[in-house]
């Protein structure tokens, strides 16, 4: 069933498990997701970027396939359409007016109060339409789709004052984790982490999934956060198929014959952080 996100992360908050956001680029995404989450009796939030969007057609695109692919699947485990990374409250109020049930506003490059007043105003419109909100503070490093950063950690007092006063759903404080692969290990602030989870309450998002090693996935999972945000995974699992395969059959020009195979990567990849995140069976 199509949901917001606001009780799966309050559920998996509570049940000590994370749900993943697994980000989406085009059909087979979405059939490889929605299928690793229905065997996995598992949640699942599906990530939209503004420019992923725009590839796939515009929101109403996006809405419009997926509930067309959850009712080909008979997906029945709870899944949500989130906007990543929005931008500004025209494209959160876009989404959210296509059909989006959820939206993150990223007002984290914008002076405090400023990102105050933006993400209050993207929670006043979304729950209004019972769509989840989840807002950033500090910094995320790396690049993903355009948003560049040089990681800067998430003041703790600055995430109660931001929750307070805006009455967002989930919080994602950027403590060290970067879009993209890592060099070396991640080093993210676990201390802050524990302290925003207990002053703010509210369910938290670790952003750049992507290559944490699983003692600090569990850490993390253990100091409140609740959703685990991947992309660059699947990425790289699914053009690696891609390549081995144009490159044993030179003469291959059948889209489906490389892009199936890379699809199944896709589900297999989404399966294994779900086991991580522990979030199989709890749908
Ligand atoms: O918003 C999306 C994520 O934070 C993805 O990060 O590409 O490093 O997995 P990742
Ligand atoms: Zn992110």
């Amino acid at each position: 069933a199509l949901v917001s996100m606001t009780q799966m992360l309050q559920d998996a908050k509570a049940g000590k498990y994370a749900v993943g956001q697994f980000n989406i680029n085009n059909l087979e995404y979405v059939q490889a997701i929605l299928q690793a989450a229905e065997e996995e009796k598992s949640p699942a939030i599906l990530g939209v970027s503004e420019g992923a969007a725009r590839y796939m057609g515009g929101y109403n695109v996006v809405v419009a396939m997926v509930t067309a692919v959850m009712e080909a699947q008979g997906t029945t485990v709870p899944i949500a359409i989130h906007l990543d990374h929005g931008s500004s409250f025209d494209e959160c109020a876009k989404a959210i007016h296509a059909g989006f049930t959820s939206v993150m506003i990223d007002a984290s490059h914008d002076p405090f109060e400023e990102n105050v007043a933006t993400t209050s105003k993207v929670v006043e419109l979304a729950h209004l339409h019972g769509v989840s909100v989840e807002a950033e503070l500090g910094i995320v490093g790396g690049e993903e789709d355009g948003v560049v950063g040089d990681v800067m950690y998430a003041d703790p007092k600055e995430c109660q004052e931001l929750v307070e006063r805006t009455g967002i759903d989930t919080l994602a404080p950027a403590l060290g984790s970067v879009h993209g692969t890592y060099k070396g290990e991640p080093n993210l602030g676990f201390k802050e982490m524990e302290e925003i989870g207990a002053a703010t309450g509210v369910p938290l998002v670790l952003h750049g999934g992507t290559g944490i090693p699983l003692k600090d996935i569990q850490k993390a999972i253990s100091f409140g956060t609740a959703k685990i945000n991947v992309n660059t995974e699947n990425q790289i699992q699914q053009t690696k198929v891609v390549r081995e395969v144009l490159a044993a059959n030179p003469d291959m020009i059948d889209p489906r014959k490389y892009l199936g195979p890379s699809r199944d990567t896709i589900k297999e990849t989404v399966i294994g952080k779900m086991r991580e995140f522990g979030s199989s069976n709890k749908a």
